[in-house]
């Protein structure tokens, strides 16, 4: 199994992801949004790069089906119904509601893995399932780290070399990776002691405690409370089952 790690999705082409199996990584915090509004039963997400086009979207569809949410600096958009914060998005705020979603990096990740063959969503909340998941088939895997403003970030590239570890755990040997690879395993053991202590000496972290969400470090640090997996079916990310694998490209 080859397992390539991209530290930002910018320099890639869409195409260059085609045939490709993609874990998408925005730890802070839209992956971990995207978990816990799928824990909390919402019907789907529809990952979008702009506002505009989730404004477009979402058209006169009335509110109690269909949601908005993401941010733009963090903070809730203007006209839409939550912002990214993964605590906004509970069992009664999103149970069977389609929520079309924007956020400043992460959207811009799932967007440029859109035609992937695979696309699986990846934090800490989930990170064993996703693990789970890559590990019952042999295909190589690509882990696109949504990173900050074009740029590195080290939550998610913590949370790649954590992923990465993990198949090496499980495949040995067989698993092969490049220099990305071997630095996010660097990174990830020198900072597996306490992932809400790194999350809170990183840029977003401070930023994100800086405009009133620091409690939402503790939940994006949080090993495997989410075990569910997001996959892009169709244009939608929809919980990963044996029933949706079928039908994904
Ligand atoms: C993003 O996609 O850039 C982030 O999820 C931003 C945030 O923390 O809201």
């Amino acid at each position: 199994m080859r397992v390539d790690v991209f530290f930002t999705p910018h320099h890639l082409d869409e195409m260059d992801l085609r045939e490709k199996k993609v874990v998408v990584i925005d730890v802070l915090r839209a992956s971990t949004t995207i978990v816990a509004a799928l824990s909390n039963g919402a019907k789907e997400i529809i990952p979008v790069a702009t506002v505009e086009a989730a404004m477009k979207i979402v058209g006169n569809r009335d509110g109690e089906v269909t949601l908005l949410g993401g941010e733009r600096h963090g903070k809730m958009i203007e006209g839409f119904h939550l912002g990214n914060s993964p605590s906004e998005y509970t069992e009664e705020r999103v149970k069977n509601k389609s929520i079309v979603f924007t956020s400043t990096n992460g959207s811009q990740a799932f967007v440029k893995a859109r035609y992937a063959k695979e696309m699986l969503v990846c934090g800490f909340v989930n990170i064993s399932a996703v693990a789970s998941a890559l590990l019952l088939e042999e295909d190589d895997v690509t882990i696109l780290c949504s990173g900050r403003d074009a740029d590195f970030s080290l939550e998610d590239a913590v949370c790649a070399g954590m992923l990465l570890q993990k198949l090496i755990d499980a495949k040995g040997q067989s698993v092969t990776y490049g220099d990305t690879g071997a630095a996010a395993l660097v990174l990830y053991k020198s900072q597996r002691r306490s992932l809400q202590a790194m999350l809170a000496r990183t840029e977003h972290g401070k930023y994100l405690k800086a405009i009133g969400f620091g409690g939402d470090l503790k939940t994006c640090a949080g090993l495997d409370t989410l075990p569910v997996v997001p996959m892009l079916i169709g244009n939608v990310l929809k919980i990963r089952s044996s029933d949706n694998v079928a039908l994904a490209p």
